[in-house]
């Protein structure tokens, strides 16, 4: 019989699913998908295999990743669980982050991935798609760009990698990394144990073994519904067979997803944000996400705008912390995972979370957990003390603080991890600014022995927020002075405009808004000497300059900016090339989610 495809006497429903979909316009739309056709026939595809479900698998895989290194395999096992349910499985590429090979900082590319990923789902005719993803910034530019886009997802992330070991001690990216730099640089470590240490630190493939901010993203998006419950989705480690059997499984989904239509700002309530923001504080996740939450929400037309800093603070007010892992706490993701992993922390939550926010299945967390068998631990296991029951926490509330008091906090808000901070004292404190005016000036000064510094000191780093040094850079943990370091400090109060790395601990204030570049930021105008006070309690940030010395000082921080005229970053970004001067114009705030303004849901402002 005669293809009806090509009858030109009947009309063409190019709503429909398939090579159907949206056509690139040839003008006669007959011929647009003749040309399709003949086109993807020449890859081999039949006329069969075109007339399944087409499932679009989005490949991050680089070889400048090692988090995405077992996606190859993914690949395979999802194109065999989309094939045995009967759909037609084509990956294509999308730009591909990893945290150390994104010059200046992957998050200065986490935007573009999201235009990428939105636009190749809303180019290429798929009627579903897997989002294959892990390392810190892949997974939020992906929902971001899928959220945009609106056709079905699912999520399949790389799973974290394995400990490592190290003189009879378990290590791993990237916290080990990071305590071990300190112990280093303080004289306690000498250099052939920190070059023994750089072999094992990250042992295999797969995301940052402890939860930073690959695994508080991978456990926010089973906390949305958006990764299958009935298998470890969030927790498989990346080298196991398990993690194989999920991408398999995650196939299988993605053919029903194209079938049932379900779409992200369809399946994505209120409500699913806040069981997300739940688990966020339960683990004592990144701060990270908090920036990355701000900008998914965002991207949704019926919830931008609803949930705000002020959600996480409420939330976290009624969170305890649960999971045992590293920075908050001793362990790894592993141990999560072999403790029951996210299944068991949504049996303790229940509580806590709406159970009618609807999950890629099409049936709601309360039915997923209530069906999906689940046998809690033995009591005497030595893995119970992984996940803490909800009345024995580890941190009894708030393992992340917002802060919205005090000159510093009240007009755009700033973050602190505060279960991870090393010295809990250091959480109601009150001493003498040190100031550094962004990274070259901090590398600089802060292990010169002439540095003028206490441990009482507080250590202020500004220029690092999303305009002032694109991207925000991780440069929040400003490093203990060496002189301090020596001696014994390993904590002190740091504020900055930045970020930190999720895998990073110590009395860390971030994210301080608006960030400093900017000529109203009172972070801006902080000198050396001036008095801060921070009350994790009152969620209170201040720095002792009245009004009018506020107005003053910013009033001369404004002409001086003026007269440099392009020197200041500020000024000098309207004229600047290129996608760094697109990201430098468009970008909005930390507590909007340093998003493309144009890119959210409420459009260009
Ligand atoms: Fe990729 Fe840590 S570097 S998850
Ligand atoms: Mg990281």
């Amino acid at each position: 019989t005669p293809n009806p495809d090509y009858d030109l006497s009947r009309p063409l429903n190019l709503d429909g699913s398939g090579l159907r979909q949206k056509l690139a316009s040839y003008g006669d739309p007959h011929f647009s998908l003749f040309m399709r056709k003949l086109f993807i026939k020449a890859l081999g595809y039949s006329e069969d295999a075109l007339s399944r479900p087409i499932v679009g698998i989005v490949n991050t895989y680089s070889s400048f990743n090692p988090c995405h290194a077992n996606i190859p395999q993914l690949m395979d096992a999802v194109k065999r669980g989309v094939q045995l349910s009967g759909g037609l499985a084509i990956d294509f590429p999308t730009i591909s982050l990893h945290e150390s090979f994104a010059s200046p900082t992957s998050m200065y590319l986490r935007n573009l991935m999201s235009m990428d990923t939105e636009e190749m789902i809303q180019a290429q005719p798929v009627d579903s798609v897997v989002l294959i993803g892990g390392c810190d910034k892949t997974t939020p530019a992906q929902l971001m760009g899928a959220i945009s886009a609106n056709k079905p997802i699912i999520h399949l992330v790389t799973g974290p990698m394995m400990p490592g070991s190290f003189q009879g001690a378990r290590i791993g990216a990237c916290t080990d990394c990071r305590n071990n730099w300190a112990k280093f640089r303080a004289g306690t470590l000498d250099i052939e144990d920190i070059s023994a240490l750089n072999e094992e630190l990250a042992p295999t493939g797969g995301t940052c073994g402890v939860m930073g901010t690959a695994s508080t993203m991978s456990c926010i998006l089973l906390a949305l519904g958006l990764m299958p419950l009935s298998l470890p989705s969030a927790t498989a480690p990346a080298v196991s067979s398990s993690r194989l059997r999920i991408a398999e499984a995650t196939g299988t989904h993605a053919v029903a997803l194209a079938i049932s239509q379900l779409r992200p700002q369809a399946l994505l309530t209120r409500e699913s944000f806040l069981n997300a923001i739940t688990v966020l504080q339960a683990i004592g996740g990144s701060t990270n996400a908090i920036v990355h939450l701000m900008a998914i929400v965002n991207r949704h037309p019926q919830l931008a705008g609803s949930i705000k800093l002020q959600t996480i603070d409420d939330i976290g007010l009624k969170t305890p912390l649960l999971v045992d892992l590293k920075p908050s706490g001793d362990n790894y993701m592993t141990d999560f995972h072999n403790a029951g992993g996210m299944l068991a922390l949504l049996h303790e939550l229940k509580p806590l979370l709406h159970l009618d926010a609807m999950t890629i299945t099409g049936r709601t967390l309360g039915e997923e957990l209530a069906s999906i068998p689940f046998r809690p631990l033995p009591l005497d296991s030595p893995l119970t003390s992984i996940i803490h029951p909800f009345n024995k926490p580890l941190y009894p509330s708030s393992s992340l603080v917002i802060l919205s008091n005090g000159n510093l906090a009240s007009a755009g808000g700033a973050v602190i991890k505060a279960s991870a901070s090393k010295d809990r004292s250091l959480l109601s404190h009150t001493g003498p600014a040190v100031v550094f005016s962004g990274p070259q000036d901090l590398a600089e000064r802060i292990d010169s022995p002439s540095l003028s510094v206490s441990p009482s000191s507080v250590l202020i780093l500004q220029n690092i927020g999303p305009v002032g040094n694109p991207g925000m850079p991780e440069a929040g943990l400003i490093p203990i002075p060496r002189k301090l370091a020596a001696k014994g400090v390993s904590d002190m109060l740091r504020i900055s405009d930045g970020r930190m790395s999720g895998t990073a601990g110590g009395t860390i204030i971030l994210h301080v808004s608006p960030e400093s570049a900017d000529p109203e930021s009172v972070l801006g105008i902080v000198q050396d000497g001036d008095v801060i006070t921070f009350d994790a309690e009152r969620r209170y940030l201040h720095v002792e300059i009245d009004e009018d010395g506020v107005r003053d000082r910013m009033a001369q921080r404004k002409k001086m900016m003026a007269s440099e005229g392009s020197g200041s970053a500020w000024v000098a970004r309207e004229r600047e090339r290129g996608y760094r001067g697109l990201y430098k114009r468009e970008v909005n705030q930390a507590e909007q989610g340093a998003d493309f303004g144009f890119l959210t849901a409420a459009g260009p402002s």
